[in-house]
C-alpha cells in the first residue's frame, strides 16, 4: 500500500452528525463535520492513552474522545482536557495528524500522505458529474481481495470474453484476438484503447437509443490513474456513452472498497438507475468471482513466476509504475508493520510533519526511496 495519493473514504450522504470510523492503508482514521459543515479526517489514535476517537462524539468543531474526554479540533490540535483546570497547558504533543480532505463526485476524498499541496497527485476526474444531458449511479462495494488484482484485471481485455456474460458475443464464431494496444501516457498513468464486438443481445437493445442499425462494435476506452483508480468508459454509440469511474480503497493487505461511479449519456430517467445498478453489481460480481480466487493474493513478487503474454502488456506496464512510486519511499514497508502488529500504533504522516517533529504517534515504516520525489509523473517514452 502506498501514501501521497488521494483516497476516497466515504460517501458524503454517511458523514453527518457523528464521527465516522474508516479504515484505509491498515490504519484508522476518524471523519467529522464541524459547525460548518466542512468535513475532516483525522488519525483516529487518541494521544491521551490511544483510545478510538471514532466511538466518541462531536463537540462544536471538534471530536470528542470516548475516554477521558480530550477533544480535537479539525487541525488535529487538543484543544480541550476536562480533567484539567482551564489554565492548565494542553502539551504540544497533543496532536493527531490531520489530513486534507475534500468532498466531490458525492464521496469525500482524503490524501493520505505528506506531500505539499502542490505536488500532490490529483483526484482523478470525472468530468460529466452533474452535467447536462448526463445521469450517475454510485454503488460501494466491498471485497475480500486487493486493490491492485482489481486494477490488474480492469487493464486487461482479455478476461471479458470468458469473464462476462454480457460484454462480447461468444457465437460470433472466433475468439477475441487483443490487438498489440497502444498505450497513452496520462498525467498519473495510461489508458489505450480497443474495439470489442458488441453482444447480439446489446445490439437488439440499443438499437432505438442508438439510432444506428446495427452498432456491432464497442468502443472501449481505460486506463489506470496513480495505484488504485481505473476507470472504463464504453461507447457502442456516441448517442450511448457510459463512463465508469472506480475509486479504490485498499482497507488493508486483502480488502478492497470500491467506490463506483457510472455516468451514462442516455437511457437518463431515474428510473433506469435501478437497471444500471444491476448490471454494475453483476459485472462486478463476475470479476470478483476470479479475482477471489487469484494466488497469491497479492501480485506476485516475481513476474517470472507466472507466464505473460502480449495481452497483458498494460498490467505489466501499470506494475512498473508501481515500481517508481515505490522508488519514490511512498510505498508501506508491510513486513515490518506486521511485526509491530499490536505492539505500536502508527500513523500515515500528515503535511503537518513535515512543519514539527513533536508527534506522539510513529508513523508508519516505508520502503526507503530510491529517487527523488520530483518525478512522481509518468514519464513521457
Ligand atoms: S484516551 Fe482519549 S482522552 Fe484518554
Ligand atoms: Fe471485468
Amino acid at each position: 500500500m502506498y501514501i501521497n495519493f488521494w483516497y476516497a473514504a466515504e460517501q458524503s450522504e454517511n458523514v453527518t452528525d457523528k464521527p465516522v470510523g474508516v479504515r484505509m492503508l491498515g490504519q484508522d482514521f476518524v471523519l467529522f463535520r464541524d459547525t460548518a459543515g466542512v468535513v475532516h479526517c483525522l488519525s483516529n489514535v487518541c494521544t491521551h492513552r490511544g483510545a478510538s476517537l471514532a466511538g466518541g462524539t462531536i463537540e462544536g468543531d471538534c471530536v470528542g474522545c470516548p475516554y477521558h474526554g480530550w477533544q480535537y479540533n479539525g487541525e488535529g490540535r487538543c484543544t480541550t482536557i476536562p480533567a484539567l483546570e482551564k489554565t492548565a497547558k494542553i502539551p504540544k504533543r497533543a496532536r493527531v495528524d490531520s489530513y486534507p480532505t475534500t468532498e466531490r463526485y458525492g464521496l469525500i476524498f482524503t490524501f493520505l500522505g505528506d506531500l505539499p499541496e502542490e505536488e500532490r497527485p490529483p483526484i482523478m476526474e470525472c468530468s460529466e458529474w452533474e452535467q447536462d444531458g448526463w445521469r450517475s449511479t454510485t454503488i460501494v462495494f466491498e471485497w475480500d481481495f486487493d486493490y491492485k488484482r482489481s486494477i490488474e484485471n480492469a487493464l486487461d481485455p482479455a478476461h471479458n470474453e470468458f469473464v462476462h456474460t454480457t460484454h462480447i458475443d461468444k457465437k460470433k464464431g472466433k475468439p477475441f484476438q487483443v490487438p498489440p494496444l497502444d498505450l497513452i501516457d496520462h498525467e498519473w498513468g495510461t489508458s489505450f484503447h480497443i474495439e470489442m464486438p458488441a453482444p447480439a443481445m446489446f445490439e437488439e437493445k440499443m438499437r432505438d437509443v442508438s439510432g444506428r442499425d446495427k452498432p456491432s462494435i464497442f468502443h472501449i476506452y481505460a486506463g489506470y490513474h496513480g495505484v488504485s483508480n481505473f476507470w472504463t468508459f464504453i461507447e457502442p454509440t456516441p448517442k450511448f456513452i457510459r463512463r465508469q469511474h472506480f475509486y479504490e480503497t485498499p482497507v488493508e493487505i486483502g480488502k478492497t472498497r470500491i467506490f463506483t461511479i457510472d455516468l451514462r449519456n442516455n437511457m437518463l430517467d431515474p428510473k433506469d438507475d435501478e437497471r444500471m445498478v444491476y448490471m454494475d453489481t453483476l459485472v462486478m460480481d463476475e470479476d470478483a468471482k476470479v479475482l477471489l480466487g487469484l494466488r497469491p493474493v497479492l501480485q506476485p513478487t516475481r513476474n517470472i513466476r507466472e507466464n505473460l503474454t502480449q495481452a497483458d502488456s498494460h498490467m505489466v506496464h501499470y506494475r512498473e509504475r508501481l515500481k517508481d512510486w515505490e522508488a519514490l519511499g511512498w510505498r508501506i514497508d508491510q513486513d515490518e508493520l506486521d511485526r509491530n502488529r499490536d505492539k505500536v500504533a502508527y500513523a500515515i504522516p500528515s503535511p503537518a510533519r513535515r512543519m514539527s517533529k513533536n508527534w506522539t504517534l510513529d508513523t508508519v515504516p516505508l520502503l526507503p526511496a530510491k529517487m527523488k520525489a520530483t518525478i512522481s509523473k509518468v514519464a513521457k517514452n
